[in-house]
């Protein structure tokens, strides 16, 4: 049994934004159930929801500030999680990165900043916990000064630093080093400096025993100049340390036989059920109902990432077509407008919710016949595997961990019972549409394309391998 401190800066079910906080809180529940002694710090926001109980453990002094140390369980585990309460830079409206308004906190750099000092502090057993760490677990860009900042410690913990997002980088003026008062050691070009500003991202490249991120794929990806964000050199310089391991899904939370957000539980013996759930979805988003009528969907954060802009550009000829499509999203204030627009001017064919809503989400999954990520990147992503354990089928683009876990309709794989989606290469312009139309095709071919479903819903993606990967990983720290 390994103790693991697990860095991070979203858990679900207390804080999301995004897939950061379904593996931070799906993971350690699998490492815990697997018997490692795995415990989660966390900034305390003032959004955190939890009911199970708080409690204050310590306060401890970082830059002349007081920081208490609280203490609450991950709800319906026993994973301890240790909240960091500093409440000038977290008891505030807001999100992790953004303020009420929507814009970027002006000091993510104090925010984080502090927030991986309290991490080290209570790795290196300076936090009155009365516990201290083999490994320690970081994750993205927010907890990247732990490994920099303990690789000045005398018998330290091990490392391991888990790429969830490589464009996200924390990158800000050098004048944050003083701000921090980091000590100058690190501040060197094979340091915390990147271009002569500070990269938290960079410190935890460089200085963590061990990385990995989300997928193979993109682990791959990530040392070539077109997915390395300027980071490629120093990435394939790390490759003898550098793996992929494909992020599992709760499926005690994204489970179709039991989810109790959608309108019919079903499982690949009953999909007829699913149609319930598709006029539910219907009904709810004022669309007209109709189940021959083939519904694509995505659930996303509208970022250039995820390829809005690429469904955007072919929304017209899309809506040309007989298929009616469902959006729940948030992010660019663009984009969410231009949906916004071509939903008020196409109200039979389209839907557009924007903001955050967990129910939505589910019984969107469960309701939907095709669900699009075109993304120009993605690390792993989320949705293209509850897409498949709901009978959905995926349409995506070739990359990271969709090329991982999606496996194209071709002649052979629908001949051996392999096929769970559309695959297509978002690299070249016109092939979002060709893909739909590749889609719709199958969609008007009921046998195979419920055999497609069939494939999807019979895949494994619990965590039970990938969380035994990350044991094997541990075991190398
Ligand atoms: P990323 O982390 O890059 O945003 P992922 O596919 O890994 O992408 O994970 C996204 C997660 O966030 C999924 O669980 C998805 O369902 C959820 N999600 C994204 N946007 C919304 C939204 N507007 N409402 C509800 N859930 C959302
Ligand atoms: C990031 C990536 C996404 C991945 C998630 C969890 O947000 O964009 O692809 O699934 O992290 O690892």
């Amino acid at each position: 049994m390994k103790k693991i401190l697990f860095v991070t800066s979203e858990v679900h079910p207390l804080i999301k934004t995004g897939g950061l906080a379904d593996v931070s809180g799906s993971l350690p529940k699998a490492l815990a159930e697997l018997g490692e002694d795995i415990r989660i710090i966390l900034p305390y926001y003032q959004a955190i929801k939890t009911n199970e109980a708080i409690y204050y453990k310590s306060t401890i002094r970082i830059n002349d500030s007081e920081i208490n140390i609280l203490e609450t369980q991950l709800p319906g585990t026993n994973v301890i999680v240790w909240l960091i309460d500093y409440p000038k830079f977290f008891k505030l409206p807001g999100n992790p990165y953004h303020d009420a308004t929507g814009n970027a906190w002006a000091n993510s750099a104090e925010r984080f900043g502090l927030f991986c000092q309290a991490a080290v502090e209570i790795a290196m057993n300076r936090g009155y916990l009365d516990w201290k760490p083999d490994i320690v677990h970081c994750n993205d860009w927010q907890s990247g000064l732990v490994p920099a900042l303990l690789s000045l410690e005398l018998s330290r913990p091990t490392t391991l630093f888990t790429i969830h997002n490589l464009a996200y980088q924390g990158v800000f003026p050098k004048s944050a080093n003083f701000i921090l008062n980091l000590p100058t050691q690190l501040w060197e070009s094979g340091g915390t400096e990147f271009h002569g500003m500070l990269s938290f991202l960079k410190s935890g490249l460089t200085y963590a025993d061990r990385i990995n991120t989300v997928s193979p794929t993109y682990a791959l990806e990530i040392q070539t100049a077109k997915f390395g964000c300027g980071l490629e050199g120093l990435l394939s310089y790390r490759k003898d340390v550098l793996s992929g391991i494909i992020n599992g899904i709760d499926t005690d939370h994204w489970n179709p036989e039991t989810d109790p957000n959608i309108t019919a539980n079903f499982t690949y013996t009953s999909l007829n059920k699913k149609q319930l759930n598709k006029a539910a979805l219907q009904t709810k988003t004022s669309l007209p109902i109709s189940d021959k009528i083939p519904i694509f969907g995505l659930i996303t954060r509208l970022v250039e990432q995820k390829g809005i802009d690429l469904v955007l550009n072919c929304l017209p000829d899309i809506l040309k077509l007989p298929v009616q499509l469902v959006v729940l999203g948030s992010g660019n204030k663009e984009f969410e407008q231009q949906l916004i627009d071509l939903a008020t001017a196409n109200p039979d064919k389209m839907a557009v919710q924007i903001g955050y809503d967990e129910e939505l989400a589910h019984l969107i999954e469960a309701g939907l016949d095709i669900f699009l990520m075109p993304s120009r990147y993605e690390p792993c992503g989320l949705n293209q595997m509850y897409s498949q354990l709901y009978g959905t089928i995926p349409l995506v683009s070739k990359v990271g961990g969709l090329a991982d876990t999606v496996v194209d309709s071709l002649p052979d794989t629908l001949a051996n019972n392999t096929a769970t989606g559309i695959v297509f290469d978002g690299a070249l312009a016109g092939t979002l549409i060709e893909a739909i139309k590749r889609a719709l095709m199958l969609y008007n071919q009921p046998k195979a394309w419920k055999q497609i479903q069939i494939n999807g819903m019979q895949k494994e993606f619990s965590w039970t391998q990938s969380a035994q990967q990350y044991i094997e990983l541990y075991g190398q720290l």
